[in-house]
């Protein structure tokens, strides 16, 4: 559906949710079509458009749901609580948040914090695409279910988390949000020991580049799942 909606000036070079001066030029446009944005309901009541931050290309990208009202604010990704223990959690990775692009399934924020709908999440869907063409990562990580679901549907997170799976020729890792740690303290240390097998993918994924070896990943299991196992879909997990 196409509704007029408070959209971001045009020329905005740091308007919040514009490009700015440290926008990768692959993305200058696509920002500026972001911030123009009135495909769904979001560009009613949305403030500022959060298209993603980091460079492009990068060798790992980060997805996670909406923005908040902190990003809402400011425009940009994970800027809130859920984003200062993200830079944690890339940390426990030996990741600089700086050398990692970030994004969210949808660009606006859904009212009250609800969850994006799937008519919003199918209407946002080709930035997403062009963002994932753009920054070409070795590795993406999906932050909760909704960016799982593009990869793993029908999967349930508990069971696939940490797990990485092959697509178009990217390691895609299953990962918790970190707002669902924040929200439920025993998720810290699985979240946590997912982060800390990227590296390990990371080195997988770039070798995997190098040969076009099969995957043979020696990451740890989750606890109480098995080593390898396949999706609803009947595709192997790592
Ligand atoms: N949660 C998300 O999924 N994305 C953000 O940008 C912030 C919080």
């Amino acid at each position: 559906m196409v509704v007029s909606g408070r959209a971001g000036p045009r020329d905005a070079s740091a308007a919040p949710g514009g490009p700015s001066r440290r926008t990768p030029p692959a993305f200058v446009e696509l920002y500026e079509e972001i911030a123009d944005c009135p495909r769904c309901e979001l560009a009613r009541t949305r403030s500022h458009t959060v298209p993603g931050a980091g460079p492009a290309p990068a060798e790992v990208m980060c997805i996670g749901e909406a923005p908040g009202q902190r990003e809402d604010e400011l425009g940009l990704p994970f800027v809130g609580a859920s984003g200062r223990f993200l830079d944690q959690l890339l940390a426990v990775a030996g990741l600089a948040r700086d050398t990692v692009y970030i994004a969210n399934v949808v660009k606006c924020r859904p009212p009250d914090n609800r969850d994006p709908a799937l008519e919003e999440i199918a209407a946002c869907a080709p930035f997403l695409d062009r963002q994932i063409a753009a920054v070409d990562p070795r590795v993406i990580v999906t932050l909760g279910r909704f960016s799982m679901a593009r990869w793993f549907p029908g999967e349930a997170i508990s069971r696939i988390h940490g797990r990485a799976k092959r697509a178009d020729g990217r390691l895609i890792v299953p990962m918790y949000h970190p707002a669902a740690a924040l929200r439920n303290g025993g998720l810290r240390p699985v979240i946590e020991a997912d982060f800390a097998q990227l590296p390990q993918l990371l080195e997988h994924a770039r070798a995997g580049a190098a040969t076009s070896a099969p995957a043979a990943i020696t990451h740890a299991a989750p606890p109480a799942a098995p080593t390898t196992s396949t999706t609803p879909a009947g595709e192997r997990l790592l």
